[in-house]
Order: structure tokens, then sequence, then C-alpha cells
């Protein structure tokens, strides 16, 4: 269909062009030599030379193998099965299953979990890769609004008797709004009989929660979930994820996640980098971790009398734009130095655009007043 659209050239006026060509998404460009407020990489983890020297200790034969097939055929080692007892030891749960990616972590465990007696309840500003994974499970499911717990327990209360089971798919820290949802008014309406709860931790890992390893990181919380997905693109600066939770999730996963039955495994070393990561983070983080957080005050100082800036205190934050241009604002943006994206449907719904702000350990203070006051001659 849009390729239908880009071919069918002058049968379209220009002004339709110009709507439609202005948000569609471009060549992919390197923008490495700008003031980075784009990348997930909060804790600078990606640049840090110790941790870069990491992968150089590594002997050949691990940094030159393959997994050479999915874990199920010949992609398995015993010690892989060890790092994952590992990850789930500190997340205080019983097993944890690794994926290439998040996408694929939400997309194998969801399309799995919940089949067509079930209910799923997804928070309508999840990622996509949570909508997918819920798509291709065979269960109904539908959205409540935005944090919004009365939307919630309205749903569940409506649909309770017509379903065997219910699954709430929730985010720890939302990609494009930084804000968490309210966890213990959404504890209290998980039983974990009729009603379950699944928490996407990919962007509130390595900067939320006990160790930093997620809103939910203890035994208590973690108990109540039915399952959590530890992405690794993000604090990690990596990639990878893991689904974490009990014994009899991880049984289900590996006999009937699609994702990760028919998907080569992770080259061997990654497992390893992994570990190695988890260390990083709980032992030797804290120096980026304060100076994350001291970004984060310095940016809610800077715009805390401008409603067009988001304030959660939170890595994530967002510049509202509206009656732009986007692509010259896009552009604007890029010439004076600084690579932070604009957002446009449908990653966010239609008049929520904005500007994304990723704050990072790294960042300074002049880069952080460079991008306020850039993005303020936009204000309306
Ligand atoms: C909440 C959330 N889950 C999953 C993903 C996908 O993770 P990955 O990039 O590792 O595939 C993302 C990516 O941005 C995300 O924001």
């Amino acid at each position: 269909m849009y390729i239908f659209y880009f071919c069918a050239g002058n049968m379209y006026s220009a002004k339709w062009k110009k709507k439609y060509f202005d948000s569609y998404r471009r060549k992919l460009l390197d923008y490495s030599d700008k003031i980075d407020f784009a990348s997930n990489d909060y804790l600078g983890f990606s640049k840090e030379e110790r941790i870069k020297k990491i992968l150089f200790n590594y002997k050949e034969e691990m940094v030159f193998s393959g997994s050479t097939g999915s874990r199920l055929i010949s992609g398995n080692k015993k010690w892989m099965e060890e790092i994952e007892h590992t990850i789930a030891s500190y997340h205080h749960v019983q097993t944890s299953v690794i994926f290439s990616s998040g996408y694929q972590a939400n997309l194998g465990l969801l399309s799995s979990v919940a089949d067509r007696n079930d209910l799923y309840l997804i928070d309508e500003n999840v990622h996509a890769s949570i909508y997918d994974g819920v798509r291709l499970s065979f269960a109904k499911y539908f959205k409540f609004k935005h944090n919004d717990i009365n939307h919630l327990k309205t749903l569940i209360e409506k649909n309770k008797k017509q379903f065997e089971d219910i699954y709430i798919v929730i985010e720890g820290l939302y990609s494009m709004d930084g804000d968490s949802p309210d966890m213990v008014s959404i504890l209290e309406m998980v039983d974990n009989k009729k009603v379950f709860l699944i928490v996407d931790e990919t962007h509130s890992f390595g900067v939320m929660g006990k160790d930093h390893l997620g809103l939910l990181n203890s035994k208590e919380f973690g108990s109540q979930c039915a399952a959590r997905v530890i992405g690794y693109g993000k604090a990690f600066g990596f990639s990878g994820a893991a689904v974490i939770g009990s014994e009899v999730l991880k049984k289900y996963l590996i006999n009937f996640s699609r994702a990760f039955i028919f998907s080569t495994a992770l080259p061997l070393y990654h497992y390893q980098l992994i570990l190695h990561l988890y260390d990083e983070m709980i032992h030797r983080s804290e120096n980026e971790r304060k100076k994350l957080n001291q970004n984060i005050q310095c940016y809610l100082d800077y715009t805390k009398t401008n409603p067009m800036f988001s304030e959660n205190f939170s890595p994530i934050q967002y510049y509202s734009i509206q009656d732009v241009e986007f692509s010259d604002l896009q552009q604007y943006i890029i010439d004076r130095g600084i690579f932070a994206k604009v957002i446009l449907p449908p990653t966010v719904a239609k008049n929520k655009e904005r500007v994304r702000i990723s704050l990072h350990s790294f960042n300074t203070e002049q880069e952080i007043v460079h991008l306020v006051d850039t993005l303020k001659i936009f204000d309306k």
C-alpha cells in the first residue's frame, strides 16, 4: 500500500504529498557527532572504556563462536542455563530465559502465554512489541487509558466472567512518556488465580528499583508478577533480553514460545557479557547513576516553569509540539548539534507529537541548557 503511494507520483497533490511524506520514516542517518539526547544508553555503558575492555578479555574461541542453532537444537550450553539462573537470582525469581532482543522476548512471551479463552488488558501506551505479541496470540485484548487505574478496574470487572484468565500488561517506565504505573493499586487487582500481571521493565531496568534492576525488583513484588521482561538494549547499552519468572513459565516458554523455539540462539560471548554487565550495574555504576540523577534534576530545574516540557524524575522526558512542520523542526534541532528525535504517530497518538529527550549520565549542564533553549523557541 505504501509502495503504491510512493509510486503514485503525480496522482496526488503537492499538499497531500507534503503532509504524508513529512512524517514518513526516512533513510537512516548517523548522528553520533551530535550531543546525544536520543539513545537509551542512560548510564553511558556503551561508551565506558572499562566496560569495553571486558570484551577484549574474552578467549578468542568465545568471542568468535556463534551458537550454531536454536537453543533446542545445537545452540544450548549447560553454562547458558547457569547464567539464566544467576540472572534470576539477581531478580529474586526462580529462573529466566534469554531472548535475542526485547522485541523477540515480548513476542515470544505474549504470543504464547494466553490463548483464545483469555484476555489481555494492556496500557494504551505500551511498546509496539507488546501489541504485536498480543495480536499474535489467540487471546482477545482491550486497551486501558494510560495509567488509568479506574479504567483498568472497570475492564476487569466487566470481563471477569467471560474469560478464563486475564493478563494485565504494563511497563515499568514508559518509553515515550517517562512515567511509571501506580504499582500498589495495580497489585491490588492481581490475585494470580484469575488476574495476572506482566511487566516490561525494558526502560526501568538499570535506572529504578532495588539494585537498579527494575521497578519491581524485590522478592515481594517479583513473586506477584507472572512474568517480567528485562531488556538489555537500554541501560546496559547492549542487546538481548530476558523473560524472568517461575520454573513453570520457563518450561512453558521452551515448549510453546515460537520466537524462542524457532530462532538461533545469541552468540556465546553474548551470554557472558550480559553477566558482566549485571556485575557492573550492581557493583560499579554508582558514579554514573549519581551523574544521571544530577542531570535529571538539572533538566527539571531549567524547565520547571514551562508546561511544554515533561516533568518526571526519570531519564525519559519530552517536549510537546503543536502546529509545526515536523521535518523542519527535526532539521533545526540537528543543525544546532543536538540529536533528539521528533516522535510522530503511530509511535505516539495523534496530537501527542513530541521531541523525545533521553537524559544520560554523560550529558553536561551546558548541553542540557542548550537543548532547552533550542526547543523553547517553539513554545506555543
Ligand atoms: C518497552 C520496550 N519493550 C521492548 C522493546 C524492544 O527492545 P529491543 O530494542 O531490545 O528489541 C523496546 C524498545 O524500544 C521498548 O521500549
